[in-house]
């Protein structure tokens, strides 16, 4: 009997609905495979600010340090928008912590749903490639200066050679593995980190010459995604850039609550932190509507990479996308169902599947 642990932080607004999902999910299939999970929680968040006073508190570290995965629900909430160090700062510090550099969002249309998207032929399977802890989410100096009647206010957008080499070989590596194109994304005509990622991606695409590469700046790449999404297989990117267009994706798709995330330092095997792309929610928190597709999809993602389950991985996803195909749905995809019908739905799904690969 495989035995497996991970580390489950609900967090704010709709983390716990989602989270609440996943972890049935991974019940059944635990059940299925016969293997034995321990499930332990921590706070984090907006959720950690009223236990400890502290987003990220020392208790949570220690449980992140026992363990071998971490699925993450989401943070924030209006709640805690005015506190000293609000919920997103422990995310922040959490990724950074874990020293988990790289960010993989994977976007793909799903049959079925392309009347969700707003494009006429929404054709797209993508990856992007994101860079979690460096750029303007982390540079120094950043913070409020006084100034003789006005404010000056600086965040500082600082990357080392180092921290972009190693997101962007892990891209073009990807690629290669799997016969893709690259597309990397900056902002080169303005700036100078830019003009270095740039200079990194070239020198990198001498390893890869089997890789085709093109180069698109971000405003451009905005618009296109949305014109020819088909034509974005892997992206790489910097932090912000990133992160702003991993929701544009979540849009083409039909819905932010679909796409699931790995946030990772690299090495399969290795423990990460698995989260859908969408936050916390706050417009539907509490109502059991929200979509938990981006939470199933972040365990499968943990399930394949932390613990090396690669068949129950491909389970899971095929259990969501014939789900997310033949319905029920969520009010998001234009669907009734509740979060725990169609969580349920997938449940089911997932034992039909299983039970027929066993007759095979
Ligand atoms: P959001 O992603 O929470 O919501 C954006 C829109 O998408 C909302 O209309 C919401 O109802 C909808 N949506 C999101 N997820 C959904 C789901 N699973 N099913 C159905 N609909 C869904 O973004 P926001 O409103 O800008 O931010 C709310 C809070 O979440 C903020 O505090 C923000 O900082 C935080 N946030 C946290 C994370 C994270 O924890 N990883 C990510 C993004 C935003
Ligand atoms: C995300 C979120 C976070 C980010 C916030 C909540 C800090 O938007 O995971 O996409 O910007 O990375
Ligand atoms: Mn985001």
């Amino acid at each position: 009997m495989a035995s497996h642990q991970l580390l489950v932080l609900a967090g704010d607004g709709i983390g716990p609905e989602v989270t609440e999902s996943a972890l049935k999910i991974l019940e059944i299939m635990a059940k299925l495979e016969d293997w034995q999970v321990e499930v332990d929680h921590a706070a984090i968040g907006g959720a950690a600010i009223d236990q400890y006073g502290d987003p990220f508190p020392e208790a949570t570290q220690q449980a992140i340090d026992r363990s071998s995965a971490v699925l993450l629900g989401a943070v924030g909430g209006p709640k805690w928008d005015n506190a000293p160090r609000r919920p997103e700062a422990g995310l922040l510090d959490m990724r950074q912590y874990m020293g988990l550099w790289a960010n993989l969002r994977p976007f793909e249309m799903i049959p079925g749903l392309e009347h969700l998207s707003p494009l006429r032929h929404p054709v797209m399977n993508g990856i992007i490639f994101r860079e979690l802890t460096g750029g303007l989410y982390f540079g120094q100096p950043r913070g409020r200066r006084f100034l003789p009647g006005d404010l000056e206010v600086i965040d500082t957008l600082q990357y080392r050679k180092s921290e972009m080499t190693r997101i962007i070989q892990l891209a073009f590596q990807y690629a290669k593995d799997h016969g893709l194109t690259l597309t990397s994304v900056d902002k080169a005509n303005v700036l100078e980190s830019s003009r270095v990622w740039r200079e990194v991606t070239e020198e990198l695409a001498r390893q890869y010459p089997d890789v085709p590469l093109s180069h698109r700046y971000v405003d451009a790449a905005a618009m296109d995604m949305v014109l020819n999404p088909q034509n974005y297989q892997v992206v790489v990117t910097e932090n912000l850039f990133g992160d702003i267009l991993s929701d544009l994706a979540g849009g083409l798709v039909g819905s932010l609550g679909l796409l699931g995330s790995l946030s990772v330092a690299g090495t399969p095997g290795t423990r990460g932190l698995f989260e859908p792309v969408h936050g916390s929610a706050p417009d539907i928190a509490g109502q059991n509507r929200a979509n938990p597709t981006g939470a199933i999809l972040s365990l499968a993602f943990l399930v394949g990479w932390s613990w090396q389950e690669h068949d129950a991985e491909h389970l899971i996803r095929e259990a969501v996308t014939q789900t997310l195909s033949e319905g029920p749905r969520t009010v998001d995809l234009g669907g009734q169902a509740t979060t725990q019908e169609f969580t349920e739905a997938v449940g089911n799904r997932l034992k039909d599947i299983w039970q027929r690969r066993r007759q095979q």
